[in-house]
């Protein structure tokens, strides 16, 4: 087989700047999974990205129904490389399955009705905890921030180990 396209799913577009930056670098197209679905021919392979909601990789179960996922990347608001565990059990991923988890970012203004509630409810709670927090690490500091000011921490080195997997799994040298 042979990797044929990036397949993402963003919400308010961090997930399509990743997306757009995978594709420039390895030369593969990408599509939105709804453009997917009418122009990629069923069980191609594919890199699936997808923005991550309540712990769930969003539009992965489709791809998967449709494609062969090679890796999936779930992009959500913590660090890169966190939460691998448990983004692995909260979508049912195979051990098998490469996964990467990327760090998006936050912008409240692009949400809108539940998704913002959400967010705001999120961030309130564990705002509180955070701030009530003596130690506060690096990492949580970075949180907090997220949430009170927003943020745009997409970057072509957080998909370094993305890219490094695509080497290996292809033989290509980018
Ligand atoms: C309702 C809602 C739930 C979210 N749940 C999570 C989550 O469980 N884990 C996480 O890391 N990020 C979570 N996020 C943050 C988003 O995944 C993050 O903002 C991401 O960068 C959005 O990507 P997009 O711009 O491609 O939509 C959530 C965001 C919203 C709006």
């Amino acid at each position: 087989m042979e990797l044929k396209a990036i397949v993402y799913t963003s919400n308010t577009g961090y997930t399509a700047q990743y997306a757009a930056l995978l594709a420039k670098k390895t030369g593969l197209h990408a599509y939105t999974l709804d453009e997917a679905l009418g122009k990629l021919p069923d069980g191609a392979e594919i890199i699936y990205m997808g923005w991550i909601m309540a712990g769930k990789i969003q539009g992965f179960i489709t791809a998967l129904k449709r494609y062969q996922v090679a890796a999936v990347c779930g992009v959500g608001m913590n660090p890169t490389g966190a939460q691998l565990t448990v983004v692995r059990q909260a979508n049912g991923l195979h051990e098998d399955m490469p996964v990467f988890t990327l760090q998006g970012g936050l912008n409240m203004d692009k949400l809108h009705g539940f998704k913002r509630l959400i967010l705001k409810i999120m961030g309130g709670s564990m705002g509180r905890q955070l701030m009530a927090k003596q130690d506060r690490t690096p990492e949580e500091d970075a949180i907090l921030d997220m949430f009170r000011n927003g943020g745009d921490r997409v970057s072509m080195q957080n998909l370094k180990d993305v890219v490094s997997w695509y080497e290996q799994e292809t033989g290509k040298k980018l």
